[in-house]
């Protein structure tokens, strides 16, 4: 009996304490831990909401959440591509948040028209090369990446990378999709090697010499530039970017973003937390982390990116992305995009 009552005053403090710590958020974020903690942590600090975070692959993620269903502690979804944003959407998997603050602070284009989801940071798809090899003045558009006199010097990943997807989406909206079917076998036709590796791979066989060009997201080059492995440094310095379509749309740019889930049982505190990461010392902070771009208009781009310069992103509504997803894989597939 002693016994008992002495765990009871034992555990006392620990319930109380855990009864006045009850606003959490839990977080599935397809963003590595290092990118974001330190920002969910300030959050902790400034608004006593404590946040539980679980990483994973953006698309096993997706998977989780539709097999746990209305059962799933996560609260909050964090991902990257407005592909992947739009299928959970699609798969019930979000609900509709309104926020006047997420309103006012991410442009129309880069949020979902019925506020299912947010985005957080813009990357770009560009295209880099060997400055020794090509003259920067020779580069112009995306389509004119299927210009034969590209044969043999394109690297690019797969076209199961969503990445390639979005892109792809991306010309079936502005150019439809016969015309887009036509690019890519132009495209297919100047690949220097059948498809594989990562972005970073493409950058590493442009150093090389195996290919002159490649379609990178910018974040990549950066990532590289600053790398402790001396190899990824020294493969990034010998490549430039090039902001294609800048007489035209724009350069294609893609999203990372969050949305609540259909299951949240702490919705008011995700809410904040959505609220807090399109602040500006956030947007600041998470922009640079991943040498991404803000989404908030008015933050001020890091070091790093000021030297590719200003451009002028394609203003397209990132949702098309999503809508056109699986069209453009079939097109690729087609193509022969392996
Ligand atoms: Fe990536």
């Amino acid at each position: 009996m002693r016994r008992l009552f002495c765990t009871i005053l034992l555990l006392s403090p620990l319930l109380l304490s855990s009864i006045a710590n009850s606003a959490e958020v839990n977080v599935y974020s397809a963003r590595k831990e290092a990118l974001i903690k330190p920002l969910l942590k300030r959050f902790t600090e400034e608004t006593g909401i404590k946040v539980n975070l679980v990483t994973g692959k953006a698309d096993a993620l997706i998977k989780r959440l539709e097999v746990e269903g209305k059962n799933s502690p996560a609260d909050v979804l964090l991902t990257v591509d407005a592909a992947r944003l739009h299928r959970a959407k699609q798969q019930n998997l979000l609900q509709k948040v309104h926020s006047d603050y997420l309103s006012k602070h991410v442009p129309q284009n880069y949020r979902d028209d019925e506020g299912y989801w947010y985005g957080l940071s813009l990357r770009s798809r560009v295209i880099v090369y060997s400055p020794e090899r090509v003259p920067g003045k020779q580069l112009s558009s995306y389509e004119d990446l299927a210009d034969p006199k590209w044969q043999k010097k394109l690297c690019v990943r797969s076209s199961s990378n969503v990445y390639n997807q979005s892109l792809v989406a991306s010309l079936i909206a502005h150019n439809g999709a016969e015309a887009t079917e036509k690019w890519a076998k132009g495209l297919v036709n100047n690949f220097a090697r059948s498809p594989k590796g990562g972005d970073r791979d493409q950058v590493k066989a442009v150093a090389v010499g195996q290919c002159d060009l490649a379609l990178v997201n910018t974040y990549y080059v950066g990532g590289m530039l600053e790398s402790k492995v001396e190899a990824e440094k020294k493969a990034a310095s010998k490549v430039s970017v090039f902001w294609p379509n800048q007489s035209s749309r724009g350069a294609h740019v893609n999203l990372s973003g969050i949305g609540i889930t259909q299951s949240a049982q702490h919705k008011k505190e995700a809410i904040k937390l959505l609220e807090y990461l399109v602040s500006d010392a956030a947007q600041t902070w998470y922009a640079k982390a991943n040498y991404e771009y803000p989404v908030v208009a008015g933050v001020a781009n890091s070091a790093l990116l000021k030297q590719w310069g200003e451009f002028k992103p394609d203003a397209i509504n990132m949702d098309l992305l999503g809508k056109y997803n699986a069209e453009a894989v079939l097109l690729m597939d087609r193509a022969g995009w392996k």
